[in-house]
């Protein structure tokens, strides 16, 4: 008997994507952008669950299920025929969603879920790919997706395709803040404006959460101010964070608009988020350990 008839449900989490710097390095000729940034992953995020059915079908639940779009075009049922084309399955399972990480807000909501449910029904199907062919079919239904397969800290590449294991991070944490608007990724690409940046990769560990603020406060998102252009509220929510005790560094992630607050730990990011949570009652708020 194979594990998924084993096991009733195959459950796989869909971490929050969070980019500590990310810099554009050049434009393609066909308008995607050549990045260099440090992708790590937050102990928060969505749930996904796939179980054996019939046919195809997703059902979304979660304070944000709501924003997710339910038609064909959701990127988990997109995953799951792109799965079972690549591997000629039949596109079949019953997946769920839950969707705590709010949509369209530079912490690869959408992506992870693709890269979780891909991780789930390879599973749940028992099925067996060549090294990179996960990968490849992960690029075809985003950039940021094959990086959301790794789950651990990774430099990432290319327009996303390049992974590289990155050096062990000290002991650290995140408080994400988002303050509910959603900022669609096209846009503020094709917003960014002035010159590219060089790689910001580095080698040594920094011996700890300080060391990786100042090694971090020497990069930058490149991102940021064509993301403010379109949502002022990104300037307010970036000096509120670097205002609140215990925040080493504050920086938007991805194309935003969540922007987070690195700590020395978990607690440290409670207690900010808790600060945060006060002052702005309306924000999405959420403290978070580094998948290590
Ligand atoms: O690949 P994905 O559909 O997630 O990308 C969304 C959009 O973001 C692209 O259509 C492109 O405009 C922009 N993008 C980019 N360079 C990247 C990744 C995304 O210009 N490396």
């Amino acid at each position: 008997m194979t594990q998924a008839e084993l096991a009733d449900v195959i459950a796989a989490r869909a971490p929050a994507k969070v980019n500590l710097y990310l810099h554009v390095l050049g434009r393609r000729a066909d308008g995607y952008h050549l990045l260099d940034s440090l992708v790590v992953f937050a102990g928060e995020g969505d749930r996904i669950e796939a179980a054996a059915a019939e046919d195809l079908r997703l059902a979304v639940s979660g304070p944000f299920g709501a924003d997710v779009p339910a038609g064909e075009d959701n990127l988990v049922l997109r995953a799951a025929r792109a799965l079972a084309a690549a591997t000629g399955q039949p596109a079949r399972g019953a997946i769920r969603l839950e969707k705590q990480l709010p949509v369209a807000s530079g912490i690869g909501g959408g992506s992870a879920d693709a890269a979780a449910v891909l991780r789930a029904l390879v599973k749940l199907w028992n099925v067996s790919l060549a090294d990179g062919e996960l990968a490849g079919i992960a690029l075809g239904l985003g950039a940021d997706v094959p990086m959301c397969l790794h789950g651990r800290p990774v430099f990432v590449g290319g327009i996303g395709e390049d992974i590289a294991e990155a050096p062990a991070l000290p002991a650290c944490a995140l408080v994400l803040a988002n303050p509910r608007i959603p900022l669609p990724t096209p846009q503020v690409f094709r917003g960014r404006t002035g010159p590219f940046s060089a790689s910001g990769r580095f080698e040594a560990t920094p011996r700890d959460a300080a060391a990786l603020a100042e090694l971090l406060a020497r990069r930058g998102n490149d991102l940021t101010a064509a993301a403010i252009a379109l949502v002022p509220e990104v300037a307010t929510v970036l000096d509120a964070l670097s205002t609140t005790p215990g925040v080493l560094l504050a920086r938007m992630s991805g194309s935003g608009a969540t922007c987070f607050g690195l700590c020395a730990d978990l607690p440290a990011a409670q207690a900010a988020a808790g600060v945060l949570a006060d002052q702005h009652p309306g924000w999405w708020i959420a403290a978070a350990d580094i998948v290590a």
